[in-house]
């Protein structure tokens, strides 16, 4: 019988400590997520400082959770993976302190991992990923289409020029009063309402494969002051199935877009935005409209936020690939994906 792979994997790029264990790349035998969002709601978003500190208290704990889960002792893996970027300086480092020192202690391989790779990678619990394909990532700190004309290479088509989507989503929960991160919140009150107020969609019909949603955010924000200062109540629902409906048309319109430019035999859907019911149901829709024979793959809800089990995913395709690392992997915040000149259309 093949030797199991199991792959203990580690993610603290933000605000969610987590420890994973990963059976051959496609199995989860645990998946511990510490969240710290209790304690950066009341500052209305994520303090870095805040961060790095929980994440040093919860990461030991996670490792022991991880494996006791999982039935596994150190001796049964086979590597260790973890997130060194992007994401916050501090709070990475904890994760990458910890992930060398398990390592090194039990004599284990160590295979960085990017995060946003992950987030793609959450979609292989669905089901194998299938090349070329595109993945629309969508999360706090990021919008973007990536293409990936094979296994492990991954091209940035399109992205945002100013705001992630998540951001957005957050930044106008602030003004409508919701607590952070407000993106959930947002998405059920939206069901409720109507797209009454007919914000903007900036770039939706641009020859390239960019996003902005500063202006809609500009926008929104404007309408919900200029009614303050003239004491009129807005429709709460309304604004949010407005704000909405701005920020699906667009990532839509592109998506379908790039599908038409880039022959493509699966499409993924993934990353904390993902987790949209709004955005899932009108990609799926439009999707099946235009293009039926493609294989469209929504990463699952539970694993759209951050976790390790994603890590663990990437992970095991990255060693598979001979990318590892030695003791003096550091924490790169602002890491992007290697650029693919030649990648064919
Ligand atoms: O991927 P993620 O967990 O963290 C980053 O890597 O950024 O994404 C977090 C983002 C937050 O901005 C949150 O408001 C947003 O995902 N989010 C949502 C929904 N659930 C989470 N945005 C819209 N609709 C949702 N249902
Ligand atoms: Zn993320």
């Amino acid at each position: 019988m093949r030797k199991k792979n199991l792959i203990l994997a580690f993610e603290s790029s933000c605000d969610e400590t987590s420890v994973a264990v990963i059976e051959n790349g496609e199995k989860i035998l645990s998946n511990v997520i510490a969240t710290q969002i209790n304690s950066h709601k009341r500052f209305g978003g994520v303090v870095p400082e805040v961060a790095s500190r929980h994440h040093i208290e919860q990461v030991t704990i996670c490792i022991d959770e991880a494996l006791e889960e999982a039935n596994v002792k150190p001796s049964d893996l086979t590597a260790v993976a973890v997130t060194y970027g992007p994401g916050l300086v501090g709070a990475l480092l904890v994760g990458v302190a910890a992930a060398k020192a398990f390592a090194y202690a039990n004599n284990l391989p160590l295979v960085p991992v990017n995060h946003m790779a992950g987030h793609i990678y959450a979609a292989r619990f669905v089901k194998p990923i299938v090349f070329p394909a595109m993945a629309l990532l969508v999360s706090g700190g990021h919008t973007e289409l990536v293409y990936m004309p094979y296994e492990n290479e991954f091209q940035i088509i399109g992205e945002t020029r100013d705001d992630a989507a998540g951001e957005a989503y957050d930044k106008i929960g602030r003004v409508l009063g919701m607590t952070y991160p407000a993106g959930k919140d947002i998405d059920e009150l939206a069901h409720k309402g109507k797209d009454s107020f007919h914000f903007p969609r900036a770039m939706m019909h641009e020859d390239n494969f960019d996003f902005s949603f500063s202006g809609l955010k500009s926008a929104f924000i404007n309408t919900v002051h200029h009614a303050d200062q003239i004491n009129e109540t807005l429709d709460r629902a309304d604004l949010a199935a407005s704000f909405q409906q701005s920020v699906v048309d667009v990532i839509v319109e592109k998506t379908l877009w790039a599908c038409e430019q880039f022959s493509i035999k699966q499409l993924i859907l993934a990353g904390g935005v993902a987790a949209n019911h709004g955005l899932r149901d009108t990609l799926s829709a439009k999707l099946n409209e235009k293009y039926p024979d493609l294989d469209f793959v929504k990463a699952p809800l539970e694993l759209c936020g951050d976790n390790a089990a994603m890590i663990g995913a990437a992970g095991y395709v990255a060693m598979k690939h001979h990318v590892f690392a030695d003791a003096s992997l550091n924490a790169e915040p602002s890491l992007e994906f290697d650029w693919v000149p030649d990648a064919v259309k």
